[in-house]
């Protein structure tokens, strides 16, 4: 029968249990999340079960990523459940610090990425990537995982770490996992608790118009503005949806499209009442149109 899942909530602690893993060569996985737990979450963890000898999983609504105006306050938490889903899927530790053990109050240390941060939801969300990259940076340090999972839903998300991980040389392979779906193709979300019924069927817009780009780029269009305009009118279609953005981007760099070649990301966030959704599709000759 597998250990029972150990919680910790102090640096110190978790420190000394990741040093403790060196003398074994035992390697560490880490799946980095805000709680909530969903199957998208569990998927991570499943995949950090299979590739690695422990796995630990942290929990942590991250104050410094969150706006003035955000939902920090109101984010949804569920921290006895969430602890038996991560110890139902095999998880060795589960990190769970509160704000005070990550911020003292003398704080004032940030990493900023000059450039990755800035578009898309960088742009509504000034400070977001600058307090996710912070975030997981320290949980780098005390964790010191050997890999570290996260998901392509929160895709700008994913291309800021590996950036931060390159740039300054932190020694952690960032594995990206396929966004996992509702039935219906809405991305799975901590967020979508707040959708009224009504709210949850207009959201399927988001995956709807990605269907409309991908079904675009089978016939090869290169000109973004098609794309643009065909994802748009899908998605003001519904009454409550209002664009945060719709682009089609460089993969790599996040740089709008002025022609469609070999790949693009078309990505959007959207507005439906007070919830804010985002959701994207790599657009590519080998890519996986579900991902
Ligand atoms: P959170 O939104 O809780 O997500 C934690 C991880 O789960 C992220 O890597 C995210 O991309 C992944 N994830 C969320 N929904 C998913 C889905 N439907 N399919 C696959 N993976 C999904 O992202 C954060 O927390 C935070 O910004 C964090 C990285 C923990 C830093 O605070």
């Amino acid at each position: 029968m597998a250990e029972s899942m150990d919680t910790i909530t102090s640096v110190r602690e978790m420190n000394e249990w990741a040093r403790l893993q060196i003398p074994g060569r035992k390697t560490i996985a880490l799946v980095p999340t805000m709680g909530y737990l969903h199957d998208g979450h569990l998927s991570l963890v499943k995949k950090a079960r299979l590739e690695n000898d422990t796995v630990v999983a942290s929990v942590f609504v991250n104050p410094t990523q969150f706006g003035r105006n955000e939902d920090l306050s109101v984010y949804p938490r569920d921290p006895q459940g969430d602890s038996a889903k991560l110890e139902a899927a095999g998880v060795d530790v589960l990190f769970m610090p509160d704000a005070q053990e990550l911020y003292g109050p003398d704080y004032e240390t940030f990493v900023d990425l000059e450039r990755l941060s800035l578009p898309l939801c960088g742009k509504s969300r000034p400070g977001h990537f600058r307090g996710v990259a912070t975030v997981v940076l320290k949980l780098f340090n005390i964790v010191q995982p050997t890999r570290a999972y996260f998901g392509s839903k929160d895709y700008q998300q994913l291309q800021v770490i590996k950036k931060m991980v390159r740039d300054l040389n932190v020694n952690v392979r960032i594995i990206g996992c396929p966004t996992v779906r509702e039935q219906d193709g809405l991305a799975m979300s901590s967020r979508n608790t707040y959708l009224t019924p009504e709210q949850r069927k207009q959201a399927i817009c988001l995956y709807e118009a990605l269907m409309l780009a991908g079904r675009l780029f089978a016939t090869r269009e290169s000109d973004p503005n098609t794309y643009l305009q065909a994802m748009k009118d899908r998605v003001l279609a519904e009454p409550d949806a209002r664009p945060d953005y719709i682009s089609l981007v460089n993969p790599e760099t996040l740089e709008d499209l002025t022609t469609v070649n070999d790949s693009a990301l078309a990505v959007l966030a959207i507005r439906i009442g007070k919830t804010r959704l985002i959701d994207n599709m790599l657009l590519a000759e080998s890519a996986d149109i579900n991902q």
